[in-house]
């Protein structure tokens, strides 16, 4: 079976770490995100991938080639404005002759690929819908089905009162070539707006399949934070936290640095004298912490400069930022190329756009 993963929204709930990084290339674990996606397409024997891109997105492609490095076969597309889901799919139909599956490109699941596509089977379904439950369902797309799988209803955003259900569209779809016949060429079409809604009032056979296994859409800096904590947590079976303190090549630490894990320090690293670093934290490669400095529930990307008594917690830094001696950041979240100068403070909710320097005036 092929896959076509979305990679063309505008991510703008992510920002600002996706203002000069692609939602697909924001590092998880030290790893493009989209890596750990055709990892797991892989595990699950889909090697023949197409990425659906919005405009050309050069780090994706730079990056993943054609993809063998990854043990999968690659080819990409561009949209001239953006098609939407189901217009982003259609714009690959050249690829998809048979029975496909398309996945947002901001899900990390462990969903296993094969029994949904088993159930697809049986049902003769032309669309299978992956259900995941979620506590607060009010702000999403709510799918009821009969007990047989069969989708009756979509509820987009429900009021309180209206939760029939805590099964939500978990943006993983198995898909029948024809349906493509559907999706108008060229223009905006959505799925869970416009093209599932039209085959459920056309009566074709939309089904819904749930399941428990381990799911979440990195769509905002919270998600995007808590995928952390859950695979330094052992929260999915493709992440194993092994020793809680994994510590790359060519990095030093000092005999005096204190590390409580989980903790992941990528290549290239320094952590000074006396630093203390208490998990869950991820460091990315190339990055400088000096002494003294605490880091506590955080993640940092490549290149930071961290000076002397910095405190970082419950924070994500993007790359390359710098926190002079004596600055605070506690709840933030910084865009690339940030320079807080010394002795400054950001504090929880606080956004910075990528390039500024934090002043003490700020
Ligand atoms: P926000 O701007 O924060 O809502 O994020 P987003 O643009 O990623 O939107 P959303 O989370 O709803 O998108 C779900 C998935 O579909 C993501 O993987 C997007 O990259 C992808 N996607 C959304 N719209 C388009 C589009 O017009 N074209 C393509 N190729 N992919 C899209």
């Amino acid at each position: 079976m092929k896959a076509v993963i979305l990679v063309g929204g505008e991510a703008i709930r992510l920002r600002p770490l996706t203002l000069n990084t692609p939602k697909a290339m924001v590092p998880v674990l030290n790893t493009p995100f989209l890596e750990h996606v055709i990892g797991y397409l892989s595990q699950h024997q889909i090697r023949d991938i197409i990425l659906a891109q919005g405009r050309l997105t050069p780090p994706i492609e730079s990056y993943f080639g054609d993809g063998r490095r990854f043990g999968v076969r690659l080819s990409y597309t561009v949209e001239n404005s953006p098609l939407g889901t189901a217009g982003a799919v259609k714009n690959t139909a050249k690829y998809l002759d048979e029975t496909f599956l398309v996945l947002n490109g901001d899900i990390f699941t462990d969903r296993d690929i094969t029994a949904m596509l088993t159930f697809h089977r049986e049902k003769k379904a032309k669309v299978t819908i992956a259900l995941t439950p979620v506590d607060d369902p009010t702000s999403y797309g709510l799918i009821e089905s009969n007990a047989g799988g069969r989708v009756r209803c979509f509820v987009e955003k429900p009021g309180r009162d209206e939760v029939t259900t805590n099964m939500i569209n978990a943006g993983i779809y198995i898909i029948e070539p024809e349906v493509l016949a559907h999706i108008p060429p060229r223009v905006s079409f959505s799925f869970e707006h416009e093209l599932f809604p039209q085959l459920l009032e056309r009566g074709e056979p939309v089904y819904a399949t749930p399941s428990p296994a381990y799911w979440i859409d990195i769509g905002t800096p919270d998600k995007y934070f808590q995928l952390h904590l859950d695979l330094l947590g052992g929260k999915s079976h493709r992440f194993t936290p092994g020793d809680k303190v994994q510590i790359g090549k060519q990095s030093h630490i000092h005999p005096e640095a204190q590390i409580t894990g989980p903790v992941v320090i990528g290549n290239n690293c320094t952590i000074g004298q006396g630093a203390r670093l208490m998990g869950p934290v991820v460091i990315g490669p190339g990055s400088v912490i000096e002494e003294d400095t605490i880091i506590e529930r955080s993640i940092i990307w490549q290149n930071a400069r961290l000076g002397a008594r910095v405190q970082v917690k419950n924070s994500i830094m993007a790359g390359d930022c710098r926190l002079e001696a004596s600055s605070t950041i506690d709840g933030s979240v910084l865009g690339d190329n940030v320079t807080v100068l010394g002795g400054c403070k950001l504090g929880p909710g606080s956004r910075t756009w990528p390039g500024t320097v934090v002043e003490p005036a700020t």
